[in-house]
């Protein structure tokens, strides 16, 4: 008997095939530099990290949820260290930054509830949202009249919640965090920020976008991953007390899920005292500034970097996938990014800068870009403004 799905899964693989939209799992050779990955302060083979998850330990894995018997020493004291690292009240640990988002955002809301959402925060909060199946605003990137209008507008007596990537993860600008929390202070919202992109890059010991405007206690939720700067695995929630307690309870990506390995706790906390230092978040941004500074002198002018993330927006999905393919045979991997990850016209190279990456390499990055771009025929463009 045939399988109906393999036959359903080849026709719809090969229309995406056709637009240019598949995508495949390689396995990347050593030899190439990673000018993609989001391990930004270099700490993915730091030796206290490695030494950390390599220590003895009773137990593999956590066997439970933490609700149920899989709560140990390890999450507390990851927890604690969190809290105290990023200055917060509390703080609750999560599996990935994408199940924080995805338990977090109907924990806090439900059909009575309003949720005002930038049309480019990032998967998990979108899906967030669908599964709150509270009222849903998407109000244009970055658009401050139009999140007001839509918060005067808003009918909805429950709970008012903005959310909002701090760094947006494929474009690399900044949420306008200063407007956003006015806004919220006049209409009474709450403020859940994904600083999964800020932490380790931005503000004093990496603690991201809102610490270094001030702006912590103004902010309801900070969502951080311990995947990308903090060179592990696992993310956090970090909110007062009562909040905590309520995510612990109604979170179903906390309460429905095997706790993290201990292992895995003991590396992310062997990242804190390295943000605490400062000194690989300085390094990050020494190669931020050399990139810019090289890419201006080839002739490819772009924005002044705000962060780790350098969008080359090309436009077609075919352009965003010859121009990945040039820089690859020139040592060099920076995947493509296609639809439906960006909008429709704004494939892309999502380059990204790292503490390991020395000043050498940045410079060869720079000339390897520019004679690629030259090579495909590419002008870069402006993101579409999205509605
Ligand atoms: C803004 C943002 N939030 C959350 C996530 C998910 O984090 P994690 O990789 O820990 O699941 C990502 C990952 O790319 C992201 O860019």
């Amino acid at each position: 008997m045939t399988d109906p799905l393999e036959g359903a899964a080849r026709r719809r693989l090969q229309v995406l095939e056709a637009q240019d939209l598949r995508r495949g799992l390689s396995l990347v050779p050593k030899s190439l530099h990673d000018f993609c990955g989001n391990d930004y302060l270099g700490l993915k083979q730091h030796p206290s990290l490695r030494a950390a998850g390599s220590e003895p330990c009773a137990e593999t894995g956590a066997g439970a949820s933490r609700l149920v018997s899989g709560h140990c020493r390890y999450h507390q004291d990851l927890e604690t260290a969190l809290r105290d690292h990023f200055l917060a009240p509390a703080a609750l640990l999560f599996n990935s930054g994408y199940q924080a988002n995805c338990g977090i955002i109907p924990a806090l809301t439900g059909p009575d509830d309003a949720v005002f959402s930038d049309a480019l925060n990032h998967a998990s909060i979108i899906d967030g949202i669908r599964l709150s199946r509270a009222q849903r605003h998407v109000y244009p990137h970055s658009d401050m009249s139009a999140l007001s209008a839509s918060l005067k507008s808003c009918n909805s007596s429950g709970l008012k919640v903005i959310v909002s990537d701090a760094v947006f993860s494929m474009d690399g600008d900044h949420a306008r965090l200063a407007d956003i929390v006015e806004l919220a202070h006049t209409h009474a919202a709450a403020v859940v920020l994904d600083e999964a992109h800020a932490v380790g890059v931005l503000g004093e010991a990496g603690r991201g976008l809102a610490e270094s405007l001030g702006l912590s206690d103004r902010v309801s939720i900070r969502v951080g991953t311990c995947g990308k700067a903090l060179g592990s695995f696992g993310a956090f929630a970090l909110c007062g007390e009562q909040t905590r307690e309520l995510l612990l309870n109604r979170a179903r990506s906390f309460v429905y899920t095997t706790a993290l390995p201990a292992s895995v706790c003991r590396v992310s906390a062997a990242a804190l005292p390295l943000l605490a230092s400062g000194a690989r978040q300085e390094a990050l941004w020494e190669n931020i500034r050399c990139l810019h500074s090289c890419l201006q002198e080839y002739g490819v002018d772009l924005d002044e970097p705000a962060s780790a993330v350098i969008p080359i927006v090309v436009g077609a999905p075919a352009a965003a996938l010859e121009l990945s393919a040039a820089l690859r045979r020139r040592g060099f991997l920076v995947a493509a990014i296609r639809p439906p990850t960006v909008p429709e016209n704004s494939s892309r190279l999502r380059v990204t800068l790292s503490a390991a990456h020395t000043a050498a390499v940045v410079r060869e990055f720079a000339s390897a870009l520019a004679e690629s771009l030259r090579e495909c025929g590419v002008t870069l463009t402006k993101p579409p403004t999205l509605t």
